[in-house]
């Protein structure tokens, strides 16, 4: 038997309808945002991705799908193409793509869709998992930097979970700097490294050289003890970094948006300036972080583009999905009706009431002419339908239709009246 991919699944009934209870309800907050709907290829160039999440990252260096297309020519080389591991990158590929810069104000950009990683699967990771996410973007002029655009995308965050019916998640926020902190805060890095790198794990020994950062990715148990005591970037950020975040958590506060400052937190993507967050949600054990997000002013400039501060985030659906109190069942819709064809020929007549009554918005499901009465009634009943209502040649020639509750009583309706009797119901 052929089985689902190791690390991808698929999504059934009844729980495709909690996706689509989530998507609608995060299309609304977008759009009271102002922001729009991008969608951009699942297969980008694999240089993408090295040069904005960054080649140290676990998520370039582990965990790409990637491979070498065929070349035009037997000889030629292919060019090397990857499955997306997150959208950030293509969304700011686009910008620059097609010149977005050009279009009035900060572009308010929102994506659904796979991405895919070579993790380790568990609950809550898998290897093509879906984000709902989204970026602000834009140049300076048009207010792109602001503290006022970060305070508005955590605050958009918090009013999806709350309606969502999401209570208990918690906001935690940082700084990363910018590349006038980096140096100095790099060199004393350095410096509390350089003693014991010999200890530490082999990825541990390369980041230091070649990017610091990126061992507070390390989850090697031995090297967090020297990890937990590396100094902290909330140390070494310049004045006008400082007053920023000083900014967004006063507009946060004036919202009422709880927050708890992390320090430690520094993400796993290279792009990262600044602001840096995560939503963590109680329920979700190992897998606790529910989305994550920040600024990447200078990605654009690294993407050859010119200069576009930018601030975004990418909720794991399948996570969200995963923390939502209500059930699949209850949101799942079932038949308003069920309709029972009688008899040879009534297949037709149970496709034009069929055809009718849909046209009122109700949920029709329908039997076959060969079926027993018994058997429509029992499958009616199994699929949840609140009425049955049955179609043979008097029914049809009187105009005449048995409506029968299900569980309770059958009464008899006029054609014409059918739809707004079933509707009544709901
Ligand atoms: P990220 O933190 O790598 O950020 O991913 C965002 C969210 O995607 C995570 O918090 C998690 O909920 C979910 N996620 C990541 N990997 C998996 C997985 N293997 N299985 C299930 N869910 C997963 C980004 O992707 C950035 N592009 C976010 C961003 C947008 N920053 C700025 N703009």
């Amino acid at each position: 038997m052929i089985k689902a991919v190791r690390g991808t699944r698929d999504l059934l009934p009844p729980d495709t309808a909690l996706w689509n209870f989530v998507e609608a309800a995060a299309r609304d907050v977008f759009r009271a945002y102002n922001f729009q709907e991008i969608r951009t290829p699942i297969l980008e160039d694999l240089s993408l991705f090295q040069r904005s999440v960054g080649e140290e990252t676990d998520i370039v260096s582990k965990e790409m799908f990637a491979w070498e297309d065929r070349g035009r020519a037997a000889s030629e080389k292919g060019q090397m193409l990857a499955l997306r591991p997150e959208n950030t990158a293509g969304v700011v590929r686009a910008y620059i793509e097609h010149k977005l810069w050009e279009r009035p104000g900060v572009q308010k950009l929102y994506y659904i869709g796979p991405q895919f990683r070579r993790e380790r699967p568990q609950k809550g990771r898998y290897r093509q998992f879906y984000q709902i996410g989204a970026e602000a973007i834009g140049p300076p002029a048009a207010g792109s930097e602001s503290p006022a655009r970060d305070a508005e995308i955590l605050e958009m965050l918090a009013t999806l979970l709350d309606r969502l019916g999401i209570r208990d998640w918690t906001l935690e926020l940082n700084s990363v700097g910018c590349p006038n902190d980096r140096p100095r805060y790099f060199e004393a890095l350095r410096a509390a490294i350089n003693p014991v790198v010999a200890q530490m794990c082999a990825d541990c020994q390369r980041r230091a050289v070649t990017n610091p950062l990126r061992m507070f990715d390390c989850k090697v148990p031995e090297d967090q003890p020297i990890v937990s005591k590396l100094p902290r970037i909330s140390d070494y950020l310049d004045e006008a970094c400082r007053e920023h975040f000083a900014e967004v958590q006063r507009i946060l506060t004036a919202l009422e948006v709880p927050f708890t400052i992390n320090d430690r937190l520094v993400r796993g993507l290279d792009y990262y300036q600044r602001t840096a967050f995560e939503f963590t949600h109680g329920a979700l054990g190992a897998q606790n972080a529910i989305l994550g997000g920040g600024r990447y002013d200078g990605l654009s400039e690294t993407l050859g583009g010119p200069r576009a501060p930018g601030i975004g985030f990418a909720i794991g659906e399948d996570r969200l999905v995963l923390a939502l109190p209500g059930s699949a069942e209850a949101l799942a819709h079932k038949p308003d009706a069920y309709i029972a064809p009688l008899g040879a020929g009534m297949n037709r007549e149970a496709a034009k009431l069929a055809r009718e009554l849909r046209k009122h918005d109700l949920v029709i499901e329908m039997g076959d002419e060969s079926f027993r009465l018994k058997k429509s009634f029992d499958t009616a009943d199994k699929l949840g339908a609140h009425y049955v209502i049955i179609v043979g040649e008097n029914e049809v020639a009187s105009g005449n239709f048995a409506l029968k509750q299900l569980g309770g009583e059958q009464q008899t309706v006029p054609r014409s009246e059918l739809a707004s009797r079933i509707q009544s119901h709901k």
